[in-house]
């Protein structure tokens, strides 16, 4: 079998579903990459005969799939530490969004901000997350609100995919908040995504999903169901910030759309998972916003076990309800904080992620004929990685069999 690489004395956790083994665990693995995809995955022993290829020394470490980060507002001017403050000293994130901080602060200082700076600032924290092992990234718009804005900030993601080795998803959350210039006049902004922004993102493609903030301060789900509405007529799939701070029933509408993920879900009934469920939507579990707004709702995350909801894991990083650049400590936090299993955190920043961004077929497991993007731990039990915070770093990283 003809192949450029391979890498042996490892442990392998697959993520596979299904696997009979805890994170599809493979002693004494070997995995083979041609063309950046893996051509060959199991034991070693029963691996066939790879001619002259490369062979890499795993040195007994653990090899997992790149990790996903599957939703991340990565790119945004400024930042509101202050806010920080007011919070600490008892104003709410509510509170702050209703007297034109939070959101519209951020948006501010990403309007006045040049591509450029952007860029940078983006550039800074994305390294942060690939540093980590991270070789997917979601990252969203929404920080513009007007046209020119919203495209800068997808146009700046898609330059930080040529700049880095690492797959960036794009997502276009227009409906984030209300802009300041349509204060009072919410269902005019929303035709004014749906009419005239929402068709230059897709006919720019710029966006691979479409996001939706569904909340008190946010929209309601009728604003929710036109944006859908628009984005199924353009061909791009739905996904919704959903029940973080309220129950609105944002959730089912997302499954109503058969959406990627609902994102969140804090507030989300038992009722609700199987809407999800059905639907093939993905629960994607944001622990950092509710560590960082402190607050004690935690999602039903018994009821979605117990459903075989696929739950994903991500940072949610962003400059107001989580200002964090890790996976591992967002992986940590859904332990801790919402009580996953460290099993079910790694498979949602691997399997799990990746089918949130409709990657599930080619990303977060290593199985022959999926991307080579992968990641070599220097541990002896991968339940560390979900353990410790600030104690792991990869020893290596491939993306697309590249060495990185
Ligand atoms: O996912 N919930 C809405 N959006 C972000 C927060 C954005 C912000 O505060 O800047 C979130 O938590
Ligand atoms: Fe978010």
């Amino acid at each position: 079998m003809k192949v450029d690489w391979l890498i042996e004395n490892v442990t392998l956790a697959t993520l596979e579903e299904n696997a009979n083994q805890p994170y599809g665990r493979v002693k004494d693995g070997l995995l083979a990459v041609h063309q950046g995809r893996i051509a060959w995955v199991g034991r070693r022993a029963k691996a066939p005969d790879f001619g002259q290829a490369y062979v890499r020394d795993g040195e007994r470490g653990w090899l997992t799939p790149g990790l996903v980060d599957c939703h991340t507002h990565l790119v945004y001017g400024g930042h509101r530490a202050e806010e920080f403050e007011w919070r600490l000293k008892g104003q709410s994130y509510e509170q702050i969004a209703r007297q034109g901080g939070g959101i519209h602060s951020t948006v501010a200082a990403t309007r006045a901000a040049t591509v450029e700076s952007l860029l940078q600032s983006a550039a800074r924290r994305l390294g942060r997350l690939l540093k980590e092992g991270v070789t997917t990234v979601e990252i969203k718009s929404g920080y513009g609100l007007d046209l020119d804005t919203e495209l800068r900030m997808l146009e700046v993601a898609g330059m930080l995919a040529n700049r880095f080795a690492v797959n960036i998803s794009s997502t276009f959350l227009g409906a984030h908040a209300l802009p300041p210039e349509y204060q009072n006049r919410a269902d005019d902004y929303i035709d004014f995504i749906c009419k005239h922004v929402l068709p230059e993102v897709a006919a720019r493609n710029l966006a691979d999903a479409v996001d939706v903030f569904c909340e008190g301060i946010g929209f309601s789900v009728a604003h929710a169901r036109k944006i859908f509405a628009t984005a199924k007529e353009l061909g791009l799939p739905v996904k919704g910030h959903v029940e973080q701070l309220s129950y609105l029933g944002g959730a089912r509408l997302v499954a109503e759309f058969e959406g990627l993920s609902a994102d969140h879900l804090e507030y989300l009934p038992s009722d609700d998972v199987s809407y999800l469920r059905k639907q093939g939507t993905v629960a994607v579990l944001l622990p950092a916003a509710f560590y960082y707004l402190h607050e004690s709702q935690q999602p039903p995350i018994s009821a979605m076990r117990e459903a075989g909801l696929p739950m994903a894991v991500a940072t949610d990083l962003n400059p107001g309800s989580a200002p964090m650049a890790s996976v591992l400590v967002a992986m940590n936090q859904a332990c801790v904080l919402f009580g996953l299993t460290p099993e079910e955190a790694l498979a949602g920043v691997t399997r799990y992620g990746a089918q949130a961004l409709g990657l599930g077929h080619c990303k977060g497991q290593l199985k022959t004929g999926w991307d080579a993007d992968l990641v070599l731990w220097e541990i002896d039990h991968p339940a560390e990685l979900s353990y410790g915070i600030n104690l792991y770093t990869p020893k290596r990283i491939w993306v697309g069999g590249q060495d990185v």
